[in-house]
């Protein structure tokens, strides 16, 4: 039989640097858990630009489409910034996102209780959270035409239109209530339905998928203003959260704080199943390439990590192993390790990105 094959896309800034903890990982699970993995690796973003100018060539995006499941860290930087919007390194991971069809965006935010105490919210607001924010990924106005900076009169127009068709509301829903029945079984839902016809559609929809498919699942529908707001004052009422590409987007950030720092955050992106009836998949950290931090080994692995346990958990039927690796995550924040976005500014040496991943690597092989 041959390995999974798994493509691994570092990217910019501190992409590489928290990638460079999950290869460790990886490597662990082939040598003391016999997962072994067929692992390659290839240019996505800025550093693909600066070798072929471009953000993603279409070689990397043909071995993306082949791939059991894809690993990325993250993509931008100011360096960039100047360049055209069309090779804008953004631009490649949109195109991974929009041509591997990767229309379910499993964004999770978890408060380890270890870190309760760190968030900028109240211990008891925050304690115990589990809630799981899945955002549409291929379509909204990420994606809309008319599109574009147009002339009219004397001035330029910036325009983007939000879009979503049924098919497109109906599949992500359907991904949310899937979720639910194997968590807490309830779905809020979130748009503007008061301000945006595409808002008025999504929660028809949403209500039609329930009503019709999940009747023994919980559904609830909130504004995506008055949401994000319910985030910060109580979480702990959600359980599957459904939103578009754009409240996703915010969402999930705004989440990330519930939990201490972004750079704990993991994320899956999941398409239709292939033949061997997985689905395409890529995983990655809600956060982004930290140019703040990039190059000096402060960067917290930990979201990135967490995006591998995720894709043993969905893209290799490895659950078991996925929790084992979660559990080692909750151990080293139990023992106090931190890297410095999980300490306040006068709290204690901070370890590096590299000292977090050893504690990692000894709490699994605490755990055989
Ligand atoms: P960012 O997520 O890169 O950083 C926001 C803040 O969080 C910074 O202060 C940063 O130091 C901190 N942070 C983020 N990840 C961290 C980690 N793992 N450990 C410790 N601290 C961490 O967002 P930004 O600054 O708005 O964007 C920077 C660049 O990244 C932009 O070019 C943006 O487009 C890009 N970006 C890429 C992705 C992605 O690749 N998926 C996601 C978001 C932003
Ligand atoms: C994210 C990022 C991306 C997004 C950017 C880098 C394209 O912010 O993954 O959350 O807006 O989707
Ligand atoms: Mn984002």
């Amino acid at each position: 039989m041959t390995n999974p094959n798994l493509l691994i896309l570092p990217g910019d800034g501190i992409g590489p640097e928290v990638m460079a903890e999950v290869r460790r990982i990886i490597d662990w699970f082939g040598a003391k858990r016999g997962l072994a993995f067929d692992v390659s690796e290839d240019l996505v973003g800025g550093a693909a630009y600066d070798a072929h100018g471009t953000p993603l060539t279409d070689a990397t995006m043909e071995k993306a489409q082949e791939a059991d499941a894809v690993l990325l860290g993250a993509v931008g930087g100011p360096k960039y910034d100047v360049l055209d919007f069309s090779v804008k390194p953004e631009r490649g991971l949109l195109r991974l996102r929009k041509e591997m069809d990767l229309f379910a965006n499993l964004r999770p935010a978890q408060c380890f209780d270890a870190l309760a105490d760190f968030s900028s919210l109240k211990r008891d607001v925050v304690a115990g959270l589990d809630i799981m924010i899945v955002r549409e990924l291929t379509s909204g106005i990420y994606f809309g035409e008319p599109r574009g900076i147009i002339h009219e009169g004397n001035e330029r127009v910036g325009i983007n239109t939000q879009r979503y068709t049924e098919s497109e509301i109906e599949r992500v829903a359907r991904s949310a209530f899937e979720l639910a029945r194997r968590r807490g079984n309830k779905v809020c839902s979130m748009e503007k339905a008061n301000v945006m016809e595409s808002g008025v559609l999504w929660r028809e929809v949403v209500t039609k998928i329930g009503e019709t498919e999940y009747p023994d699942v919980e559904l609830s529908h909130m504004y995506a203003d008055a949401g994000a707001m319910q985030l910060c004052r109580w979480p702990k009422q959600f359980d599957v959260i459904v939103t578009d590409n754009l409240f996703g987007d915010l969402l999930s950030d705004a989440a990330a704080m519930l939990t201490g720092s972004l750079g704990m955050l993991p994320s899956a992106s999941l398409g239709a199943p292939m033949a061997n009836g997985r689905p395409k998949a890529l995983y990655e950290p809600v956060h982004g390439s930290a140019p703040d931090i990039a190059g000096q080994g402060k960067a917290n692995p930990i979201a990135c990590i967490l995006s591998f346990a995720m894709a043993l958990r969905y893209s290799f039927d490895q659950g078991a192993e996925a929790d084992r690796l979660e559990a080692a995550v909750e151990k080293v924040l139990a023992d106090g390790v931190r890297t410095a976005d999980l300490m306040q500014s006068d709290g204690g040496s901070p370890v590096s990105t590299s000292g977090m991943g050893d504690a990692v690597l000894a709490a699994l092989d605490g755990s055989l």
